[in-house]
């Protein structure tokens, strides 16, 4: 347990990163501070009732972010991006400027050590997908920042691909990778278990960034463990070519996947050593999974991740 009086502020606590790093540090014992756009809201006031200090503000108000970061002694980083379509409206350049905005503010208030959570997409020159190549602008800037740093990569997340739209309720599932290739996942919850693990060791892992993954599974893999939650066939293939023609969003990713530049570079086994209960995507989709793949698996709609 962490003896720090001094709490860690968490940005995007009610969304799905930030909700997973602040049951993670609650649990190791830190107090949490969270900066929400709505304290009145039902996710607001789940962390009030968990233990979260609510401090209300917006990442466009840098005011309210320095009022949220005064006397921390950490802060977990992470904004929306244009990758989310039309959910929170944010531009490449709102994410650029809320990622260095947060982490000049984290400098100015002295906080001793900043996560920021990036892409595993970043690392081998621009992709030229926008909220891709945004976070590489970020990262540079946290880099060379005067205190210690931790950049972390996530995989796609598992929870993606249990989203209405991918055919589950059809009886198949198309994605990126062509059946025999594998990409690495993440599930939400391992994130905030690893991000708890580098606040706790700041002298290990200041100055690093780490690729974060649970698992790699492949397009036969995925058929196989779909079939088998689902207790009926689920076929695999990847998106067919008119669907890729007529999106270039996911044409774009699945180059990217063809690329290696999307398919994952994590070392499980260094992660399973930082985080013992390393989620499996069987695992993942038994236990927290299992609620959304149930839905999934009844649930029309096309896929909309991604468009405005
Ligand atoms: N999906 C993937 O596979 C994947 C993989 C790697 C990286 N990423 C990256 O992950 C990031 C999204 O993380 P996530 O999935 O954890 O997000 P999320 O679940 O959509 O949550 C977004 C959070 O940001 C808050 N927020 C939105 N606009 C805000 C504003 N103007 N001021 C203050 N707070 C604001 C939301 O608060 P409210 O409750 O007020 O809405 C919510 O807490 C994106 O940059 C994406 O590119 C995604």
């Amino acid at each position: 347990m962490s003896s720090h009086k001094q709490p860690i502020l968490v940005f995007g606590a009610t969304g799905q990163q930030g909700g997973s790093v602040t049951h993670a540090l609650l649990a190791a014992g830190w107090h949490v501070r969270a900066l929400v756009r709505d304290p009145g809201s039902p996710k607001s006031a789940a962390l009030r009732d968990a233990g979260v200090d609510l401090v209300p503000g917006n990442l466009a108000d840098p005011e309210s972010i320095r009022e949220a970061m005064r006397g921390v002694h950490g802060v977990f980083s992470v904004q929306p991006s244009s990758g989310q379509g039309a959910l929170y409206g944010v531009s490449d350049e709102d994410e650029v400027r809320y990622g260095i905005t947060i982490a000049d503010i984290a400098v100015e208030s002295g906080a001793g050590h900043l996560v920021y959570s990036s892409t595993n997409a970043v690392g081998g020159g621009p992709t030229g997908m926008g909220h891709f190549d945004s976070k590489a602008r970020i990262e540079a800037h946290v880099r060379a920042l005067p205190i210690p740093t931790t950049i972390i990569r996530p995989a796609a997340f598992m929870e993606m691909l249990v989203m209405p739209g991918f055919g589950l309720d059809e009886g198949r599932f198309n994605f990126f990778m062509r059946p025999d290739q594998s990409m690495q996942l993440v599930a939400v919850e391992d994130i905030g278990r690893i991000v708890a693990a580098i606040f706790a060791d700041p002298v290990r892992f200041g100055g690093a960034t780490l690729d974060v993954a649970s698992d790699s599974v492949t397009g036969q893999d995925l058929e196989a463990l779909f079939t088998e939650a689902a207790g009926r066939p689920v076929t695999y293939a990847r998106f067919t070519d008119d669907v890729l023609a007529s999106n270039p969003f996911l044409a774009k990713l699945t180059d990217l996947v063809d690329a290696a530049r999307l398919s994952g570079n994590a070392d499980l086994a260094a992660l399973r050593e930082i985080n013992p209960g390393l989620l499996s995507f069987r695992s993942w989709l038994a236990g927290s999974g299992r609620k959304a793949f149930t839905e999934a698996l009844g649930a029309s709609g096309a896929w909309s991740y991604g468009h405005a």
